[in-house]
């Protein structure tokens, strides 16, 4: 878990660059895994910054998290092979049934959701990776199935 000072460290080590947030939230995103709303105080406090600009920064990259990752990243691909096999309703169904939009985690902190953009696995279109497992013709009869599994 993180500390306060772990964030205090991290913005007082880059705090004199120029630009300084972007690396800010970086650091903090490799230290602890994402960008806690507690960091988000300090960040505001130490820069001389409003809340809401931190803020305005973490939601406009999408790479920063607010929230820890899962214990599973699911990767579903969103490029042109698995696009042309159905992969916009099949994402709109590990959605539904998640519970989560992209770059989401469920409740019990188990699974995020993840776009990509190709896993070398077009022959077997549309395809998903969970964690380093690639599965490939995914259906949402096979997803239903793989997440009941993924949960216990
Ligand atoms: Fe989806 Fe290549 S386009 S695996």
């Amino acid at each position: 878990d993180w500390t306060p000072d772990m964030i205090r460290d991290e913005v007082e080590a880059l705090k004199h660059k120029p630009g300084a947030m972007l690396p800010i939230l970086h650091a903090i995103q490799n230290r602890i895994g994402y960008v806690p709303e507690g960091a988000v105080t300090i960040i505001a406090e130490m820069l001389q910054k409003t809340r809401a600009e931190v803020h305005g920064v973490i939601s406009f990259y999408h790479h920063f998290r607010t929230h820890p990752v899962g214990s599973k990243v699911i990767y579903v691909c969103r490029a042109e092979a698995c696009q042309a096999m159905g992969c916009r309703s099949l994402e709109s169904h590990i959605k539904a049934r998640l519970g989560v939009d992209y770059h989401g985690t469920t409740i019990d902190n188990e699974l995020t959701l993840e776009p990509v953009y190709c896993l070398g696995n077009c022959a077997c279109a549309p395809s998903i990776r969970v964690n380093d497992d690639i599965h490939g013709r995914m259906t949402p009869q096979k997803f239903d199935r793989l997440a009941d599994k993924l949960t216990v």
